[in-house]
């Protein structure tokens, strides 16, 4: 099968964070490609890496204390690591928008969610006052909002209002790629629903590339078109969404899966993973699932497995990919 070119591609991505003297290497190699018109899902535990892979993509990462120890992040031709700062605005908000769990601390309670929308377009796209407020009239349609919205305050919209005042301010520069970091964690069933239809809308619409981040497999099968699996600072396993759950390889993905409710077994009860997600300082050089994992072997605390591609595009980190499920 032939590859699209990717829209975003993340190379042997390394992150580590300072405390005083102690250095903890919390990214450890993440590899990861994000297609155009494709919504990428990018699915782990808490404290797995998922927002600090996020805040390097679009510039955030908090240096020091964090320190990016080695790898590339190729968009557009070039790589946003080695980017000055004033390069990397034209960049962050213009060609690669954010949509955050918190609408509330990224929207400026100080100013009208019309003002704000209004200043991003003229400040990116050089647009004039009044086109620009055209332009959110038709945004603010386009996220299900009414155009009265222009004049609210952001402390005047209900959680899913800001959600999809946000989704809109994301998308007013007509961004090549979005990264929604867990947009719907805060919201309600209902309202999570409505906002995952709405970004596979834009996504349609707009042919734009999502990076799509939850702790929720569940949601993520929902919504993505391909998911990445990440698990202590690593990508254990990636494939298009149909294919890891018809056929998923590695014993982390499995696992996740049996802990997703099953809407027939109501009141079963759910399967959890033992034991914890090592600390970072602790992972030696073996493979950091390994001591949670049922199926491993001795070498799988020695040496790291690298990613082996399988058919359909499928790749696994594991030596025992998809060897011995009768144990899980
Ligand atoms: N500013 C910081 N200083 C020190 N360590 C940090 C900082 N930000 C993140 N970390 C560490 O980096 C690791 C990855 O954190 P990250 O926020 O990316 O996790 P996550 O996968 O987004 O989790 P969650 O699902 O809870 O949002 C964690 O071990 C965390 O403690
Ligand atoms: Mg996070």
């Amino acid at each position: 099968m032939e590859r699209m070119a990717s829209l975003l591609s993340i190379e042997d991505l390394r992150v580590a964070f300072s405390l005083g003297k102690k250095e903890t290497t919390v990214l450890r190699g993440i590899n990861l490609s994000i297609l155009g018109n494709e919504i990428h899902g990018l699915v782990g535990e808490s404290g797995s890496g998922k927002t600090v892979t996020s805040t390097c993509i679009i510039g955030l990462l908090p240096i020091p204390p964090a320190k990016i120890l080695s790898g590339h992040i190729y968009f557009d031709g070039k790589d946003l690591l080695s980017l000055p700062e004033d390069q990397m605005r034209t960049y962050r908000g213009r060609k690669i928008a954010m949509i955050f769990q918190e609408p509330a601390k990224y929207l400026n309670p100080a100013f009208k969610i019309g003002e704000q929308i209004i200043e991003m377009l003229m400040l990116h796209m050089g647009m004039k006052k009044r086109s620009a407020y055209e332009r959110v009239v038709e945004l603010l349609r386009l996220v299900g909002l009414d155009e009265k919205v222009i004049d609210s305050y952001p402390h005047e919209l209900s959680g899913g209002m800001k959600q999809r005042a946000m989704i809109a301010m994301a998308i007013s520069c007509d961004p090549d790629l979005i990264i929604a970091d867990e947009p719907t964690t805060a919201l309600d069933v209902t309202l999570q629903v409505q906002i995952l239809a709405l970004l596979k809308k834009l996504k349609d619409m707009r042919k734009l590339g999502v990076l799509f981040i939850s702790h929720d497999l569940y949601l993520v099968s929902e919504i993505a078109d391909r998911v990445s699996v990440i698990y202590a600072g690593r990508i254990v396993e990636s494939a298009t969404e149909e294919e890891l759950f018809r056929n998923p390889l590695h014993p982390y993905t499995r696992l996740l899966m049996h802990s997703i409710p099953d809407a027939k077994k109501k009141g079963s009860k759910l399967a959890t993973i033992p034991g914890q997600v090592p600390d970072a300082a602790e992972i030696g050089n073996g493979c950091a699932f390994a001591n949670r994992c049922p199926i491993a072997k001795e070498d799988c605390f020695n040496d790291i497995p690298s990613y082996v591609e399988y058919e359909n595009a499928h790749t696994v980190a594991c030596y025992y990919a998809g060897k011995i499920w009768q144990i899980l």
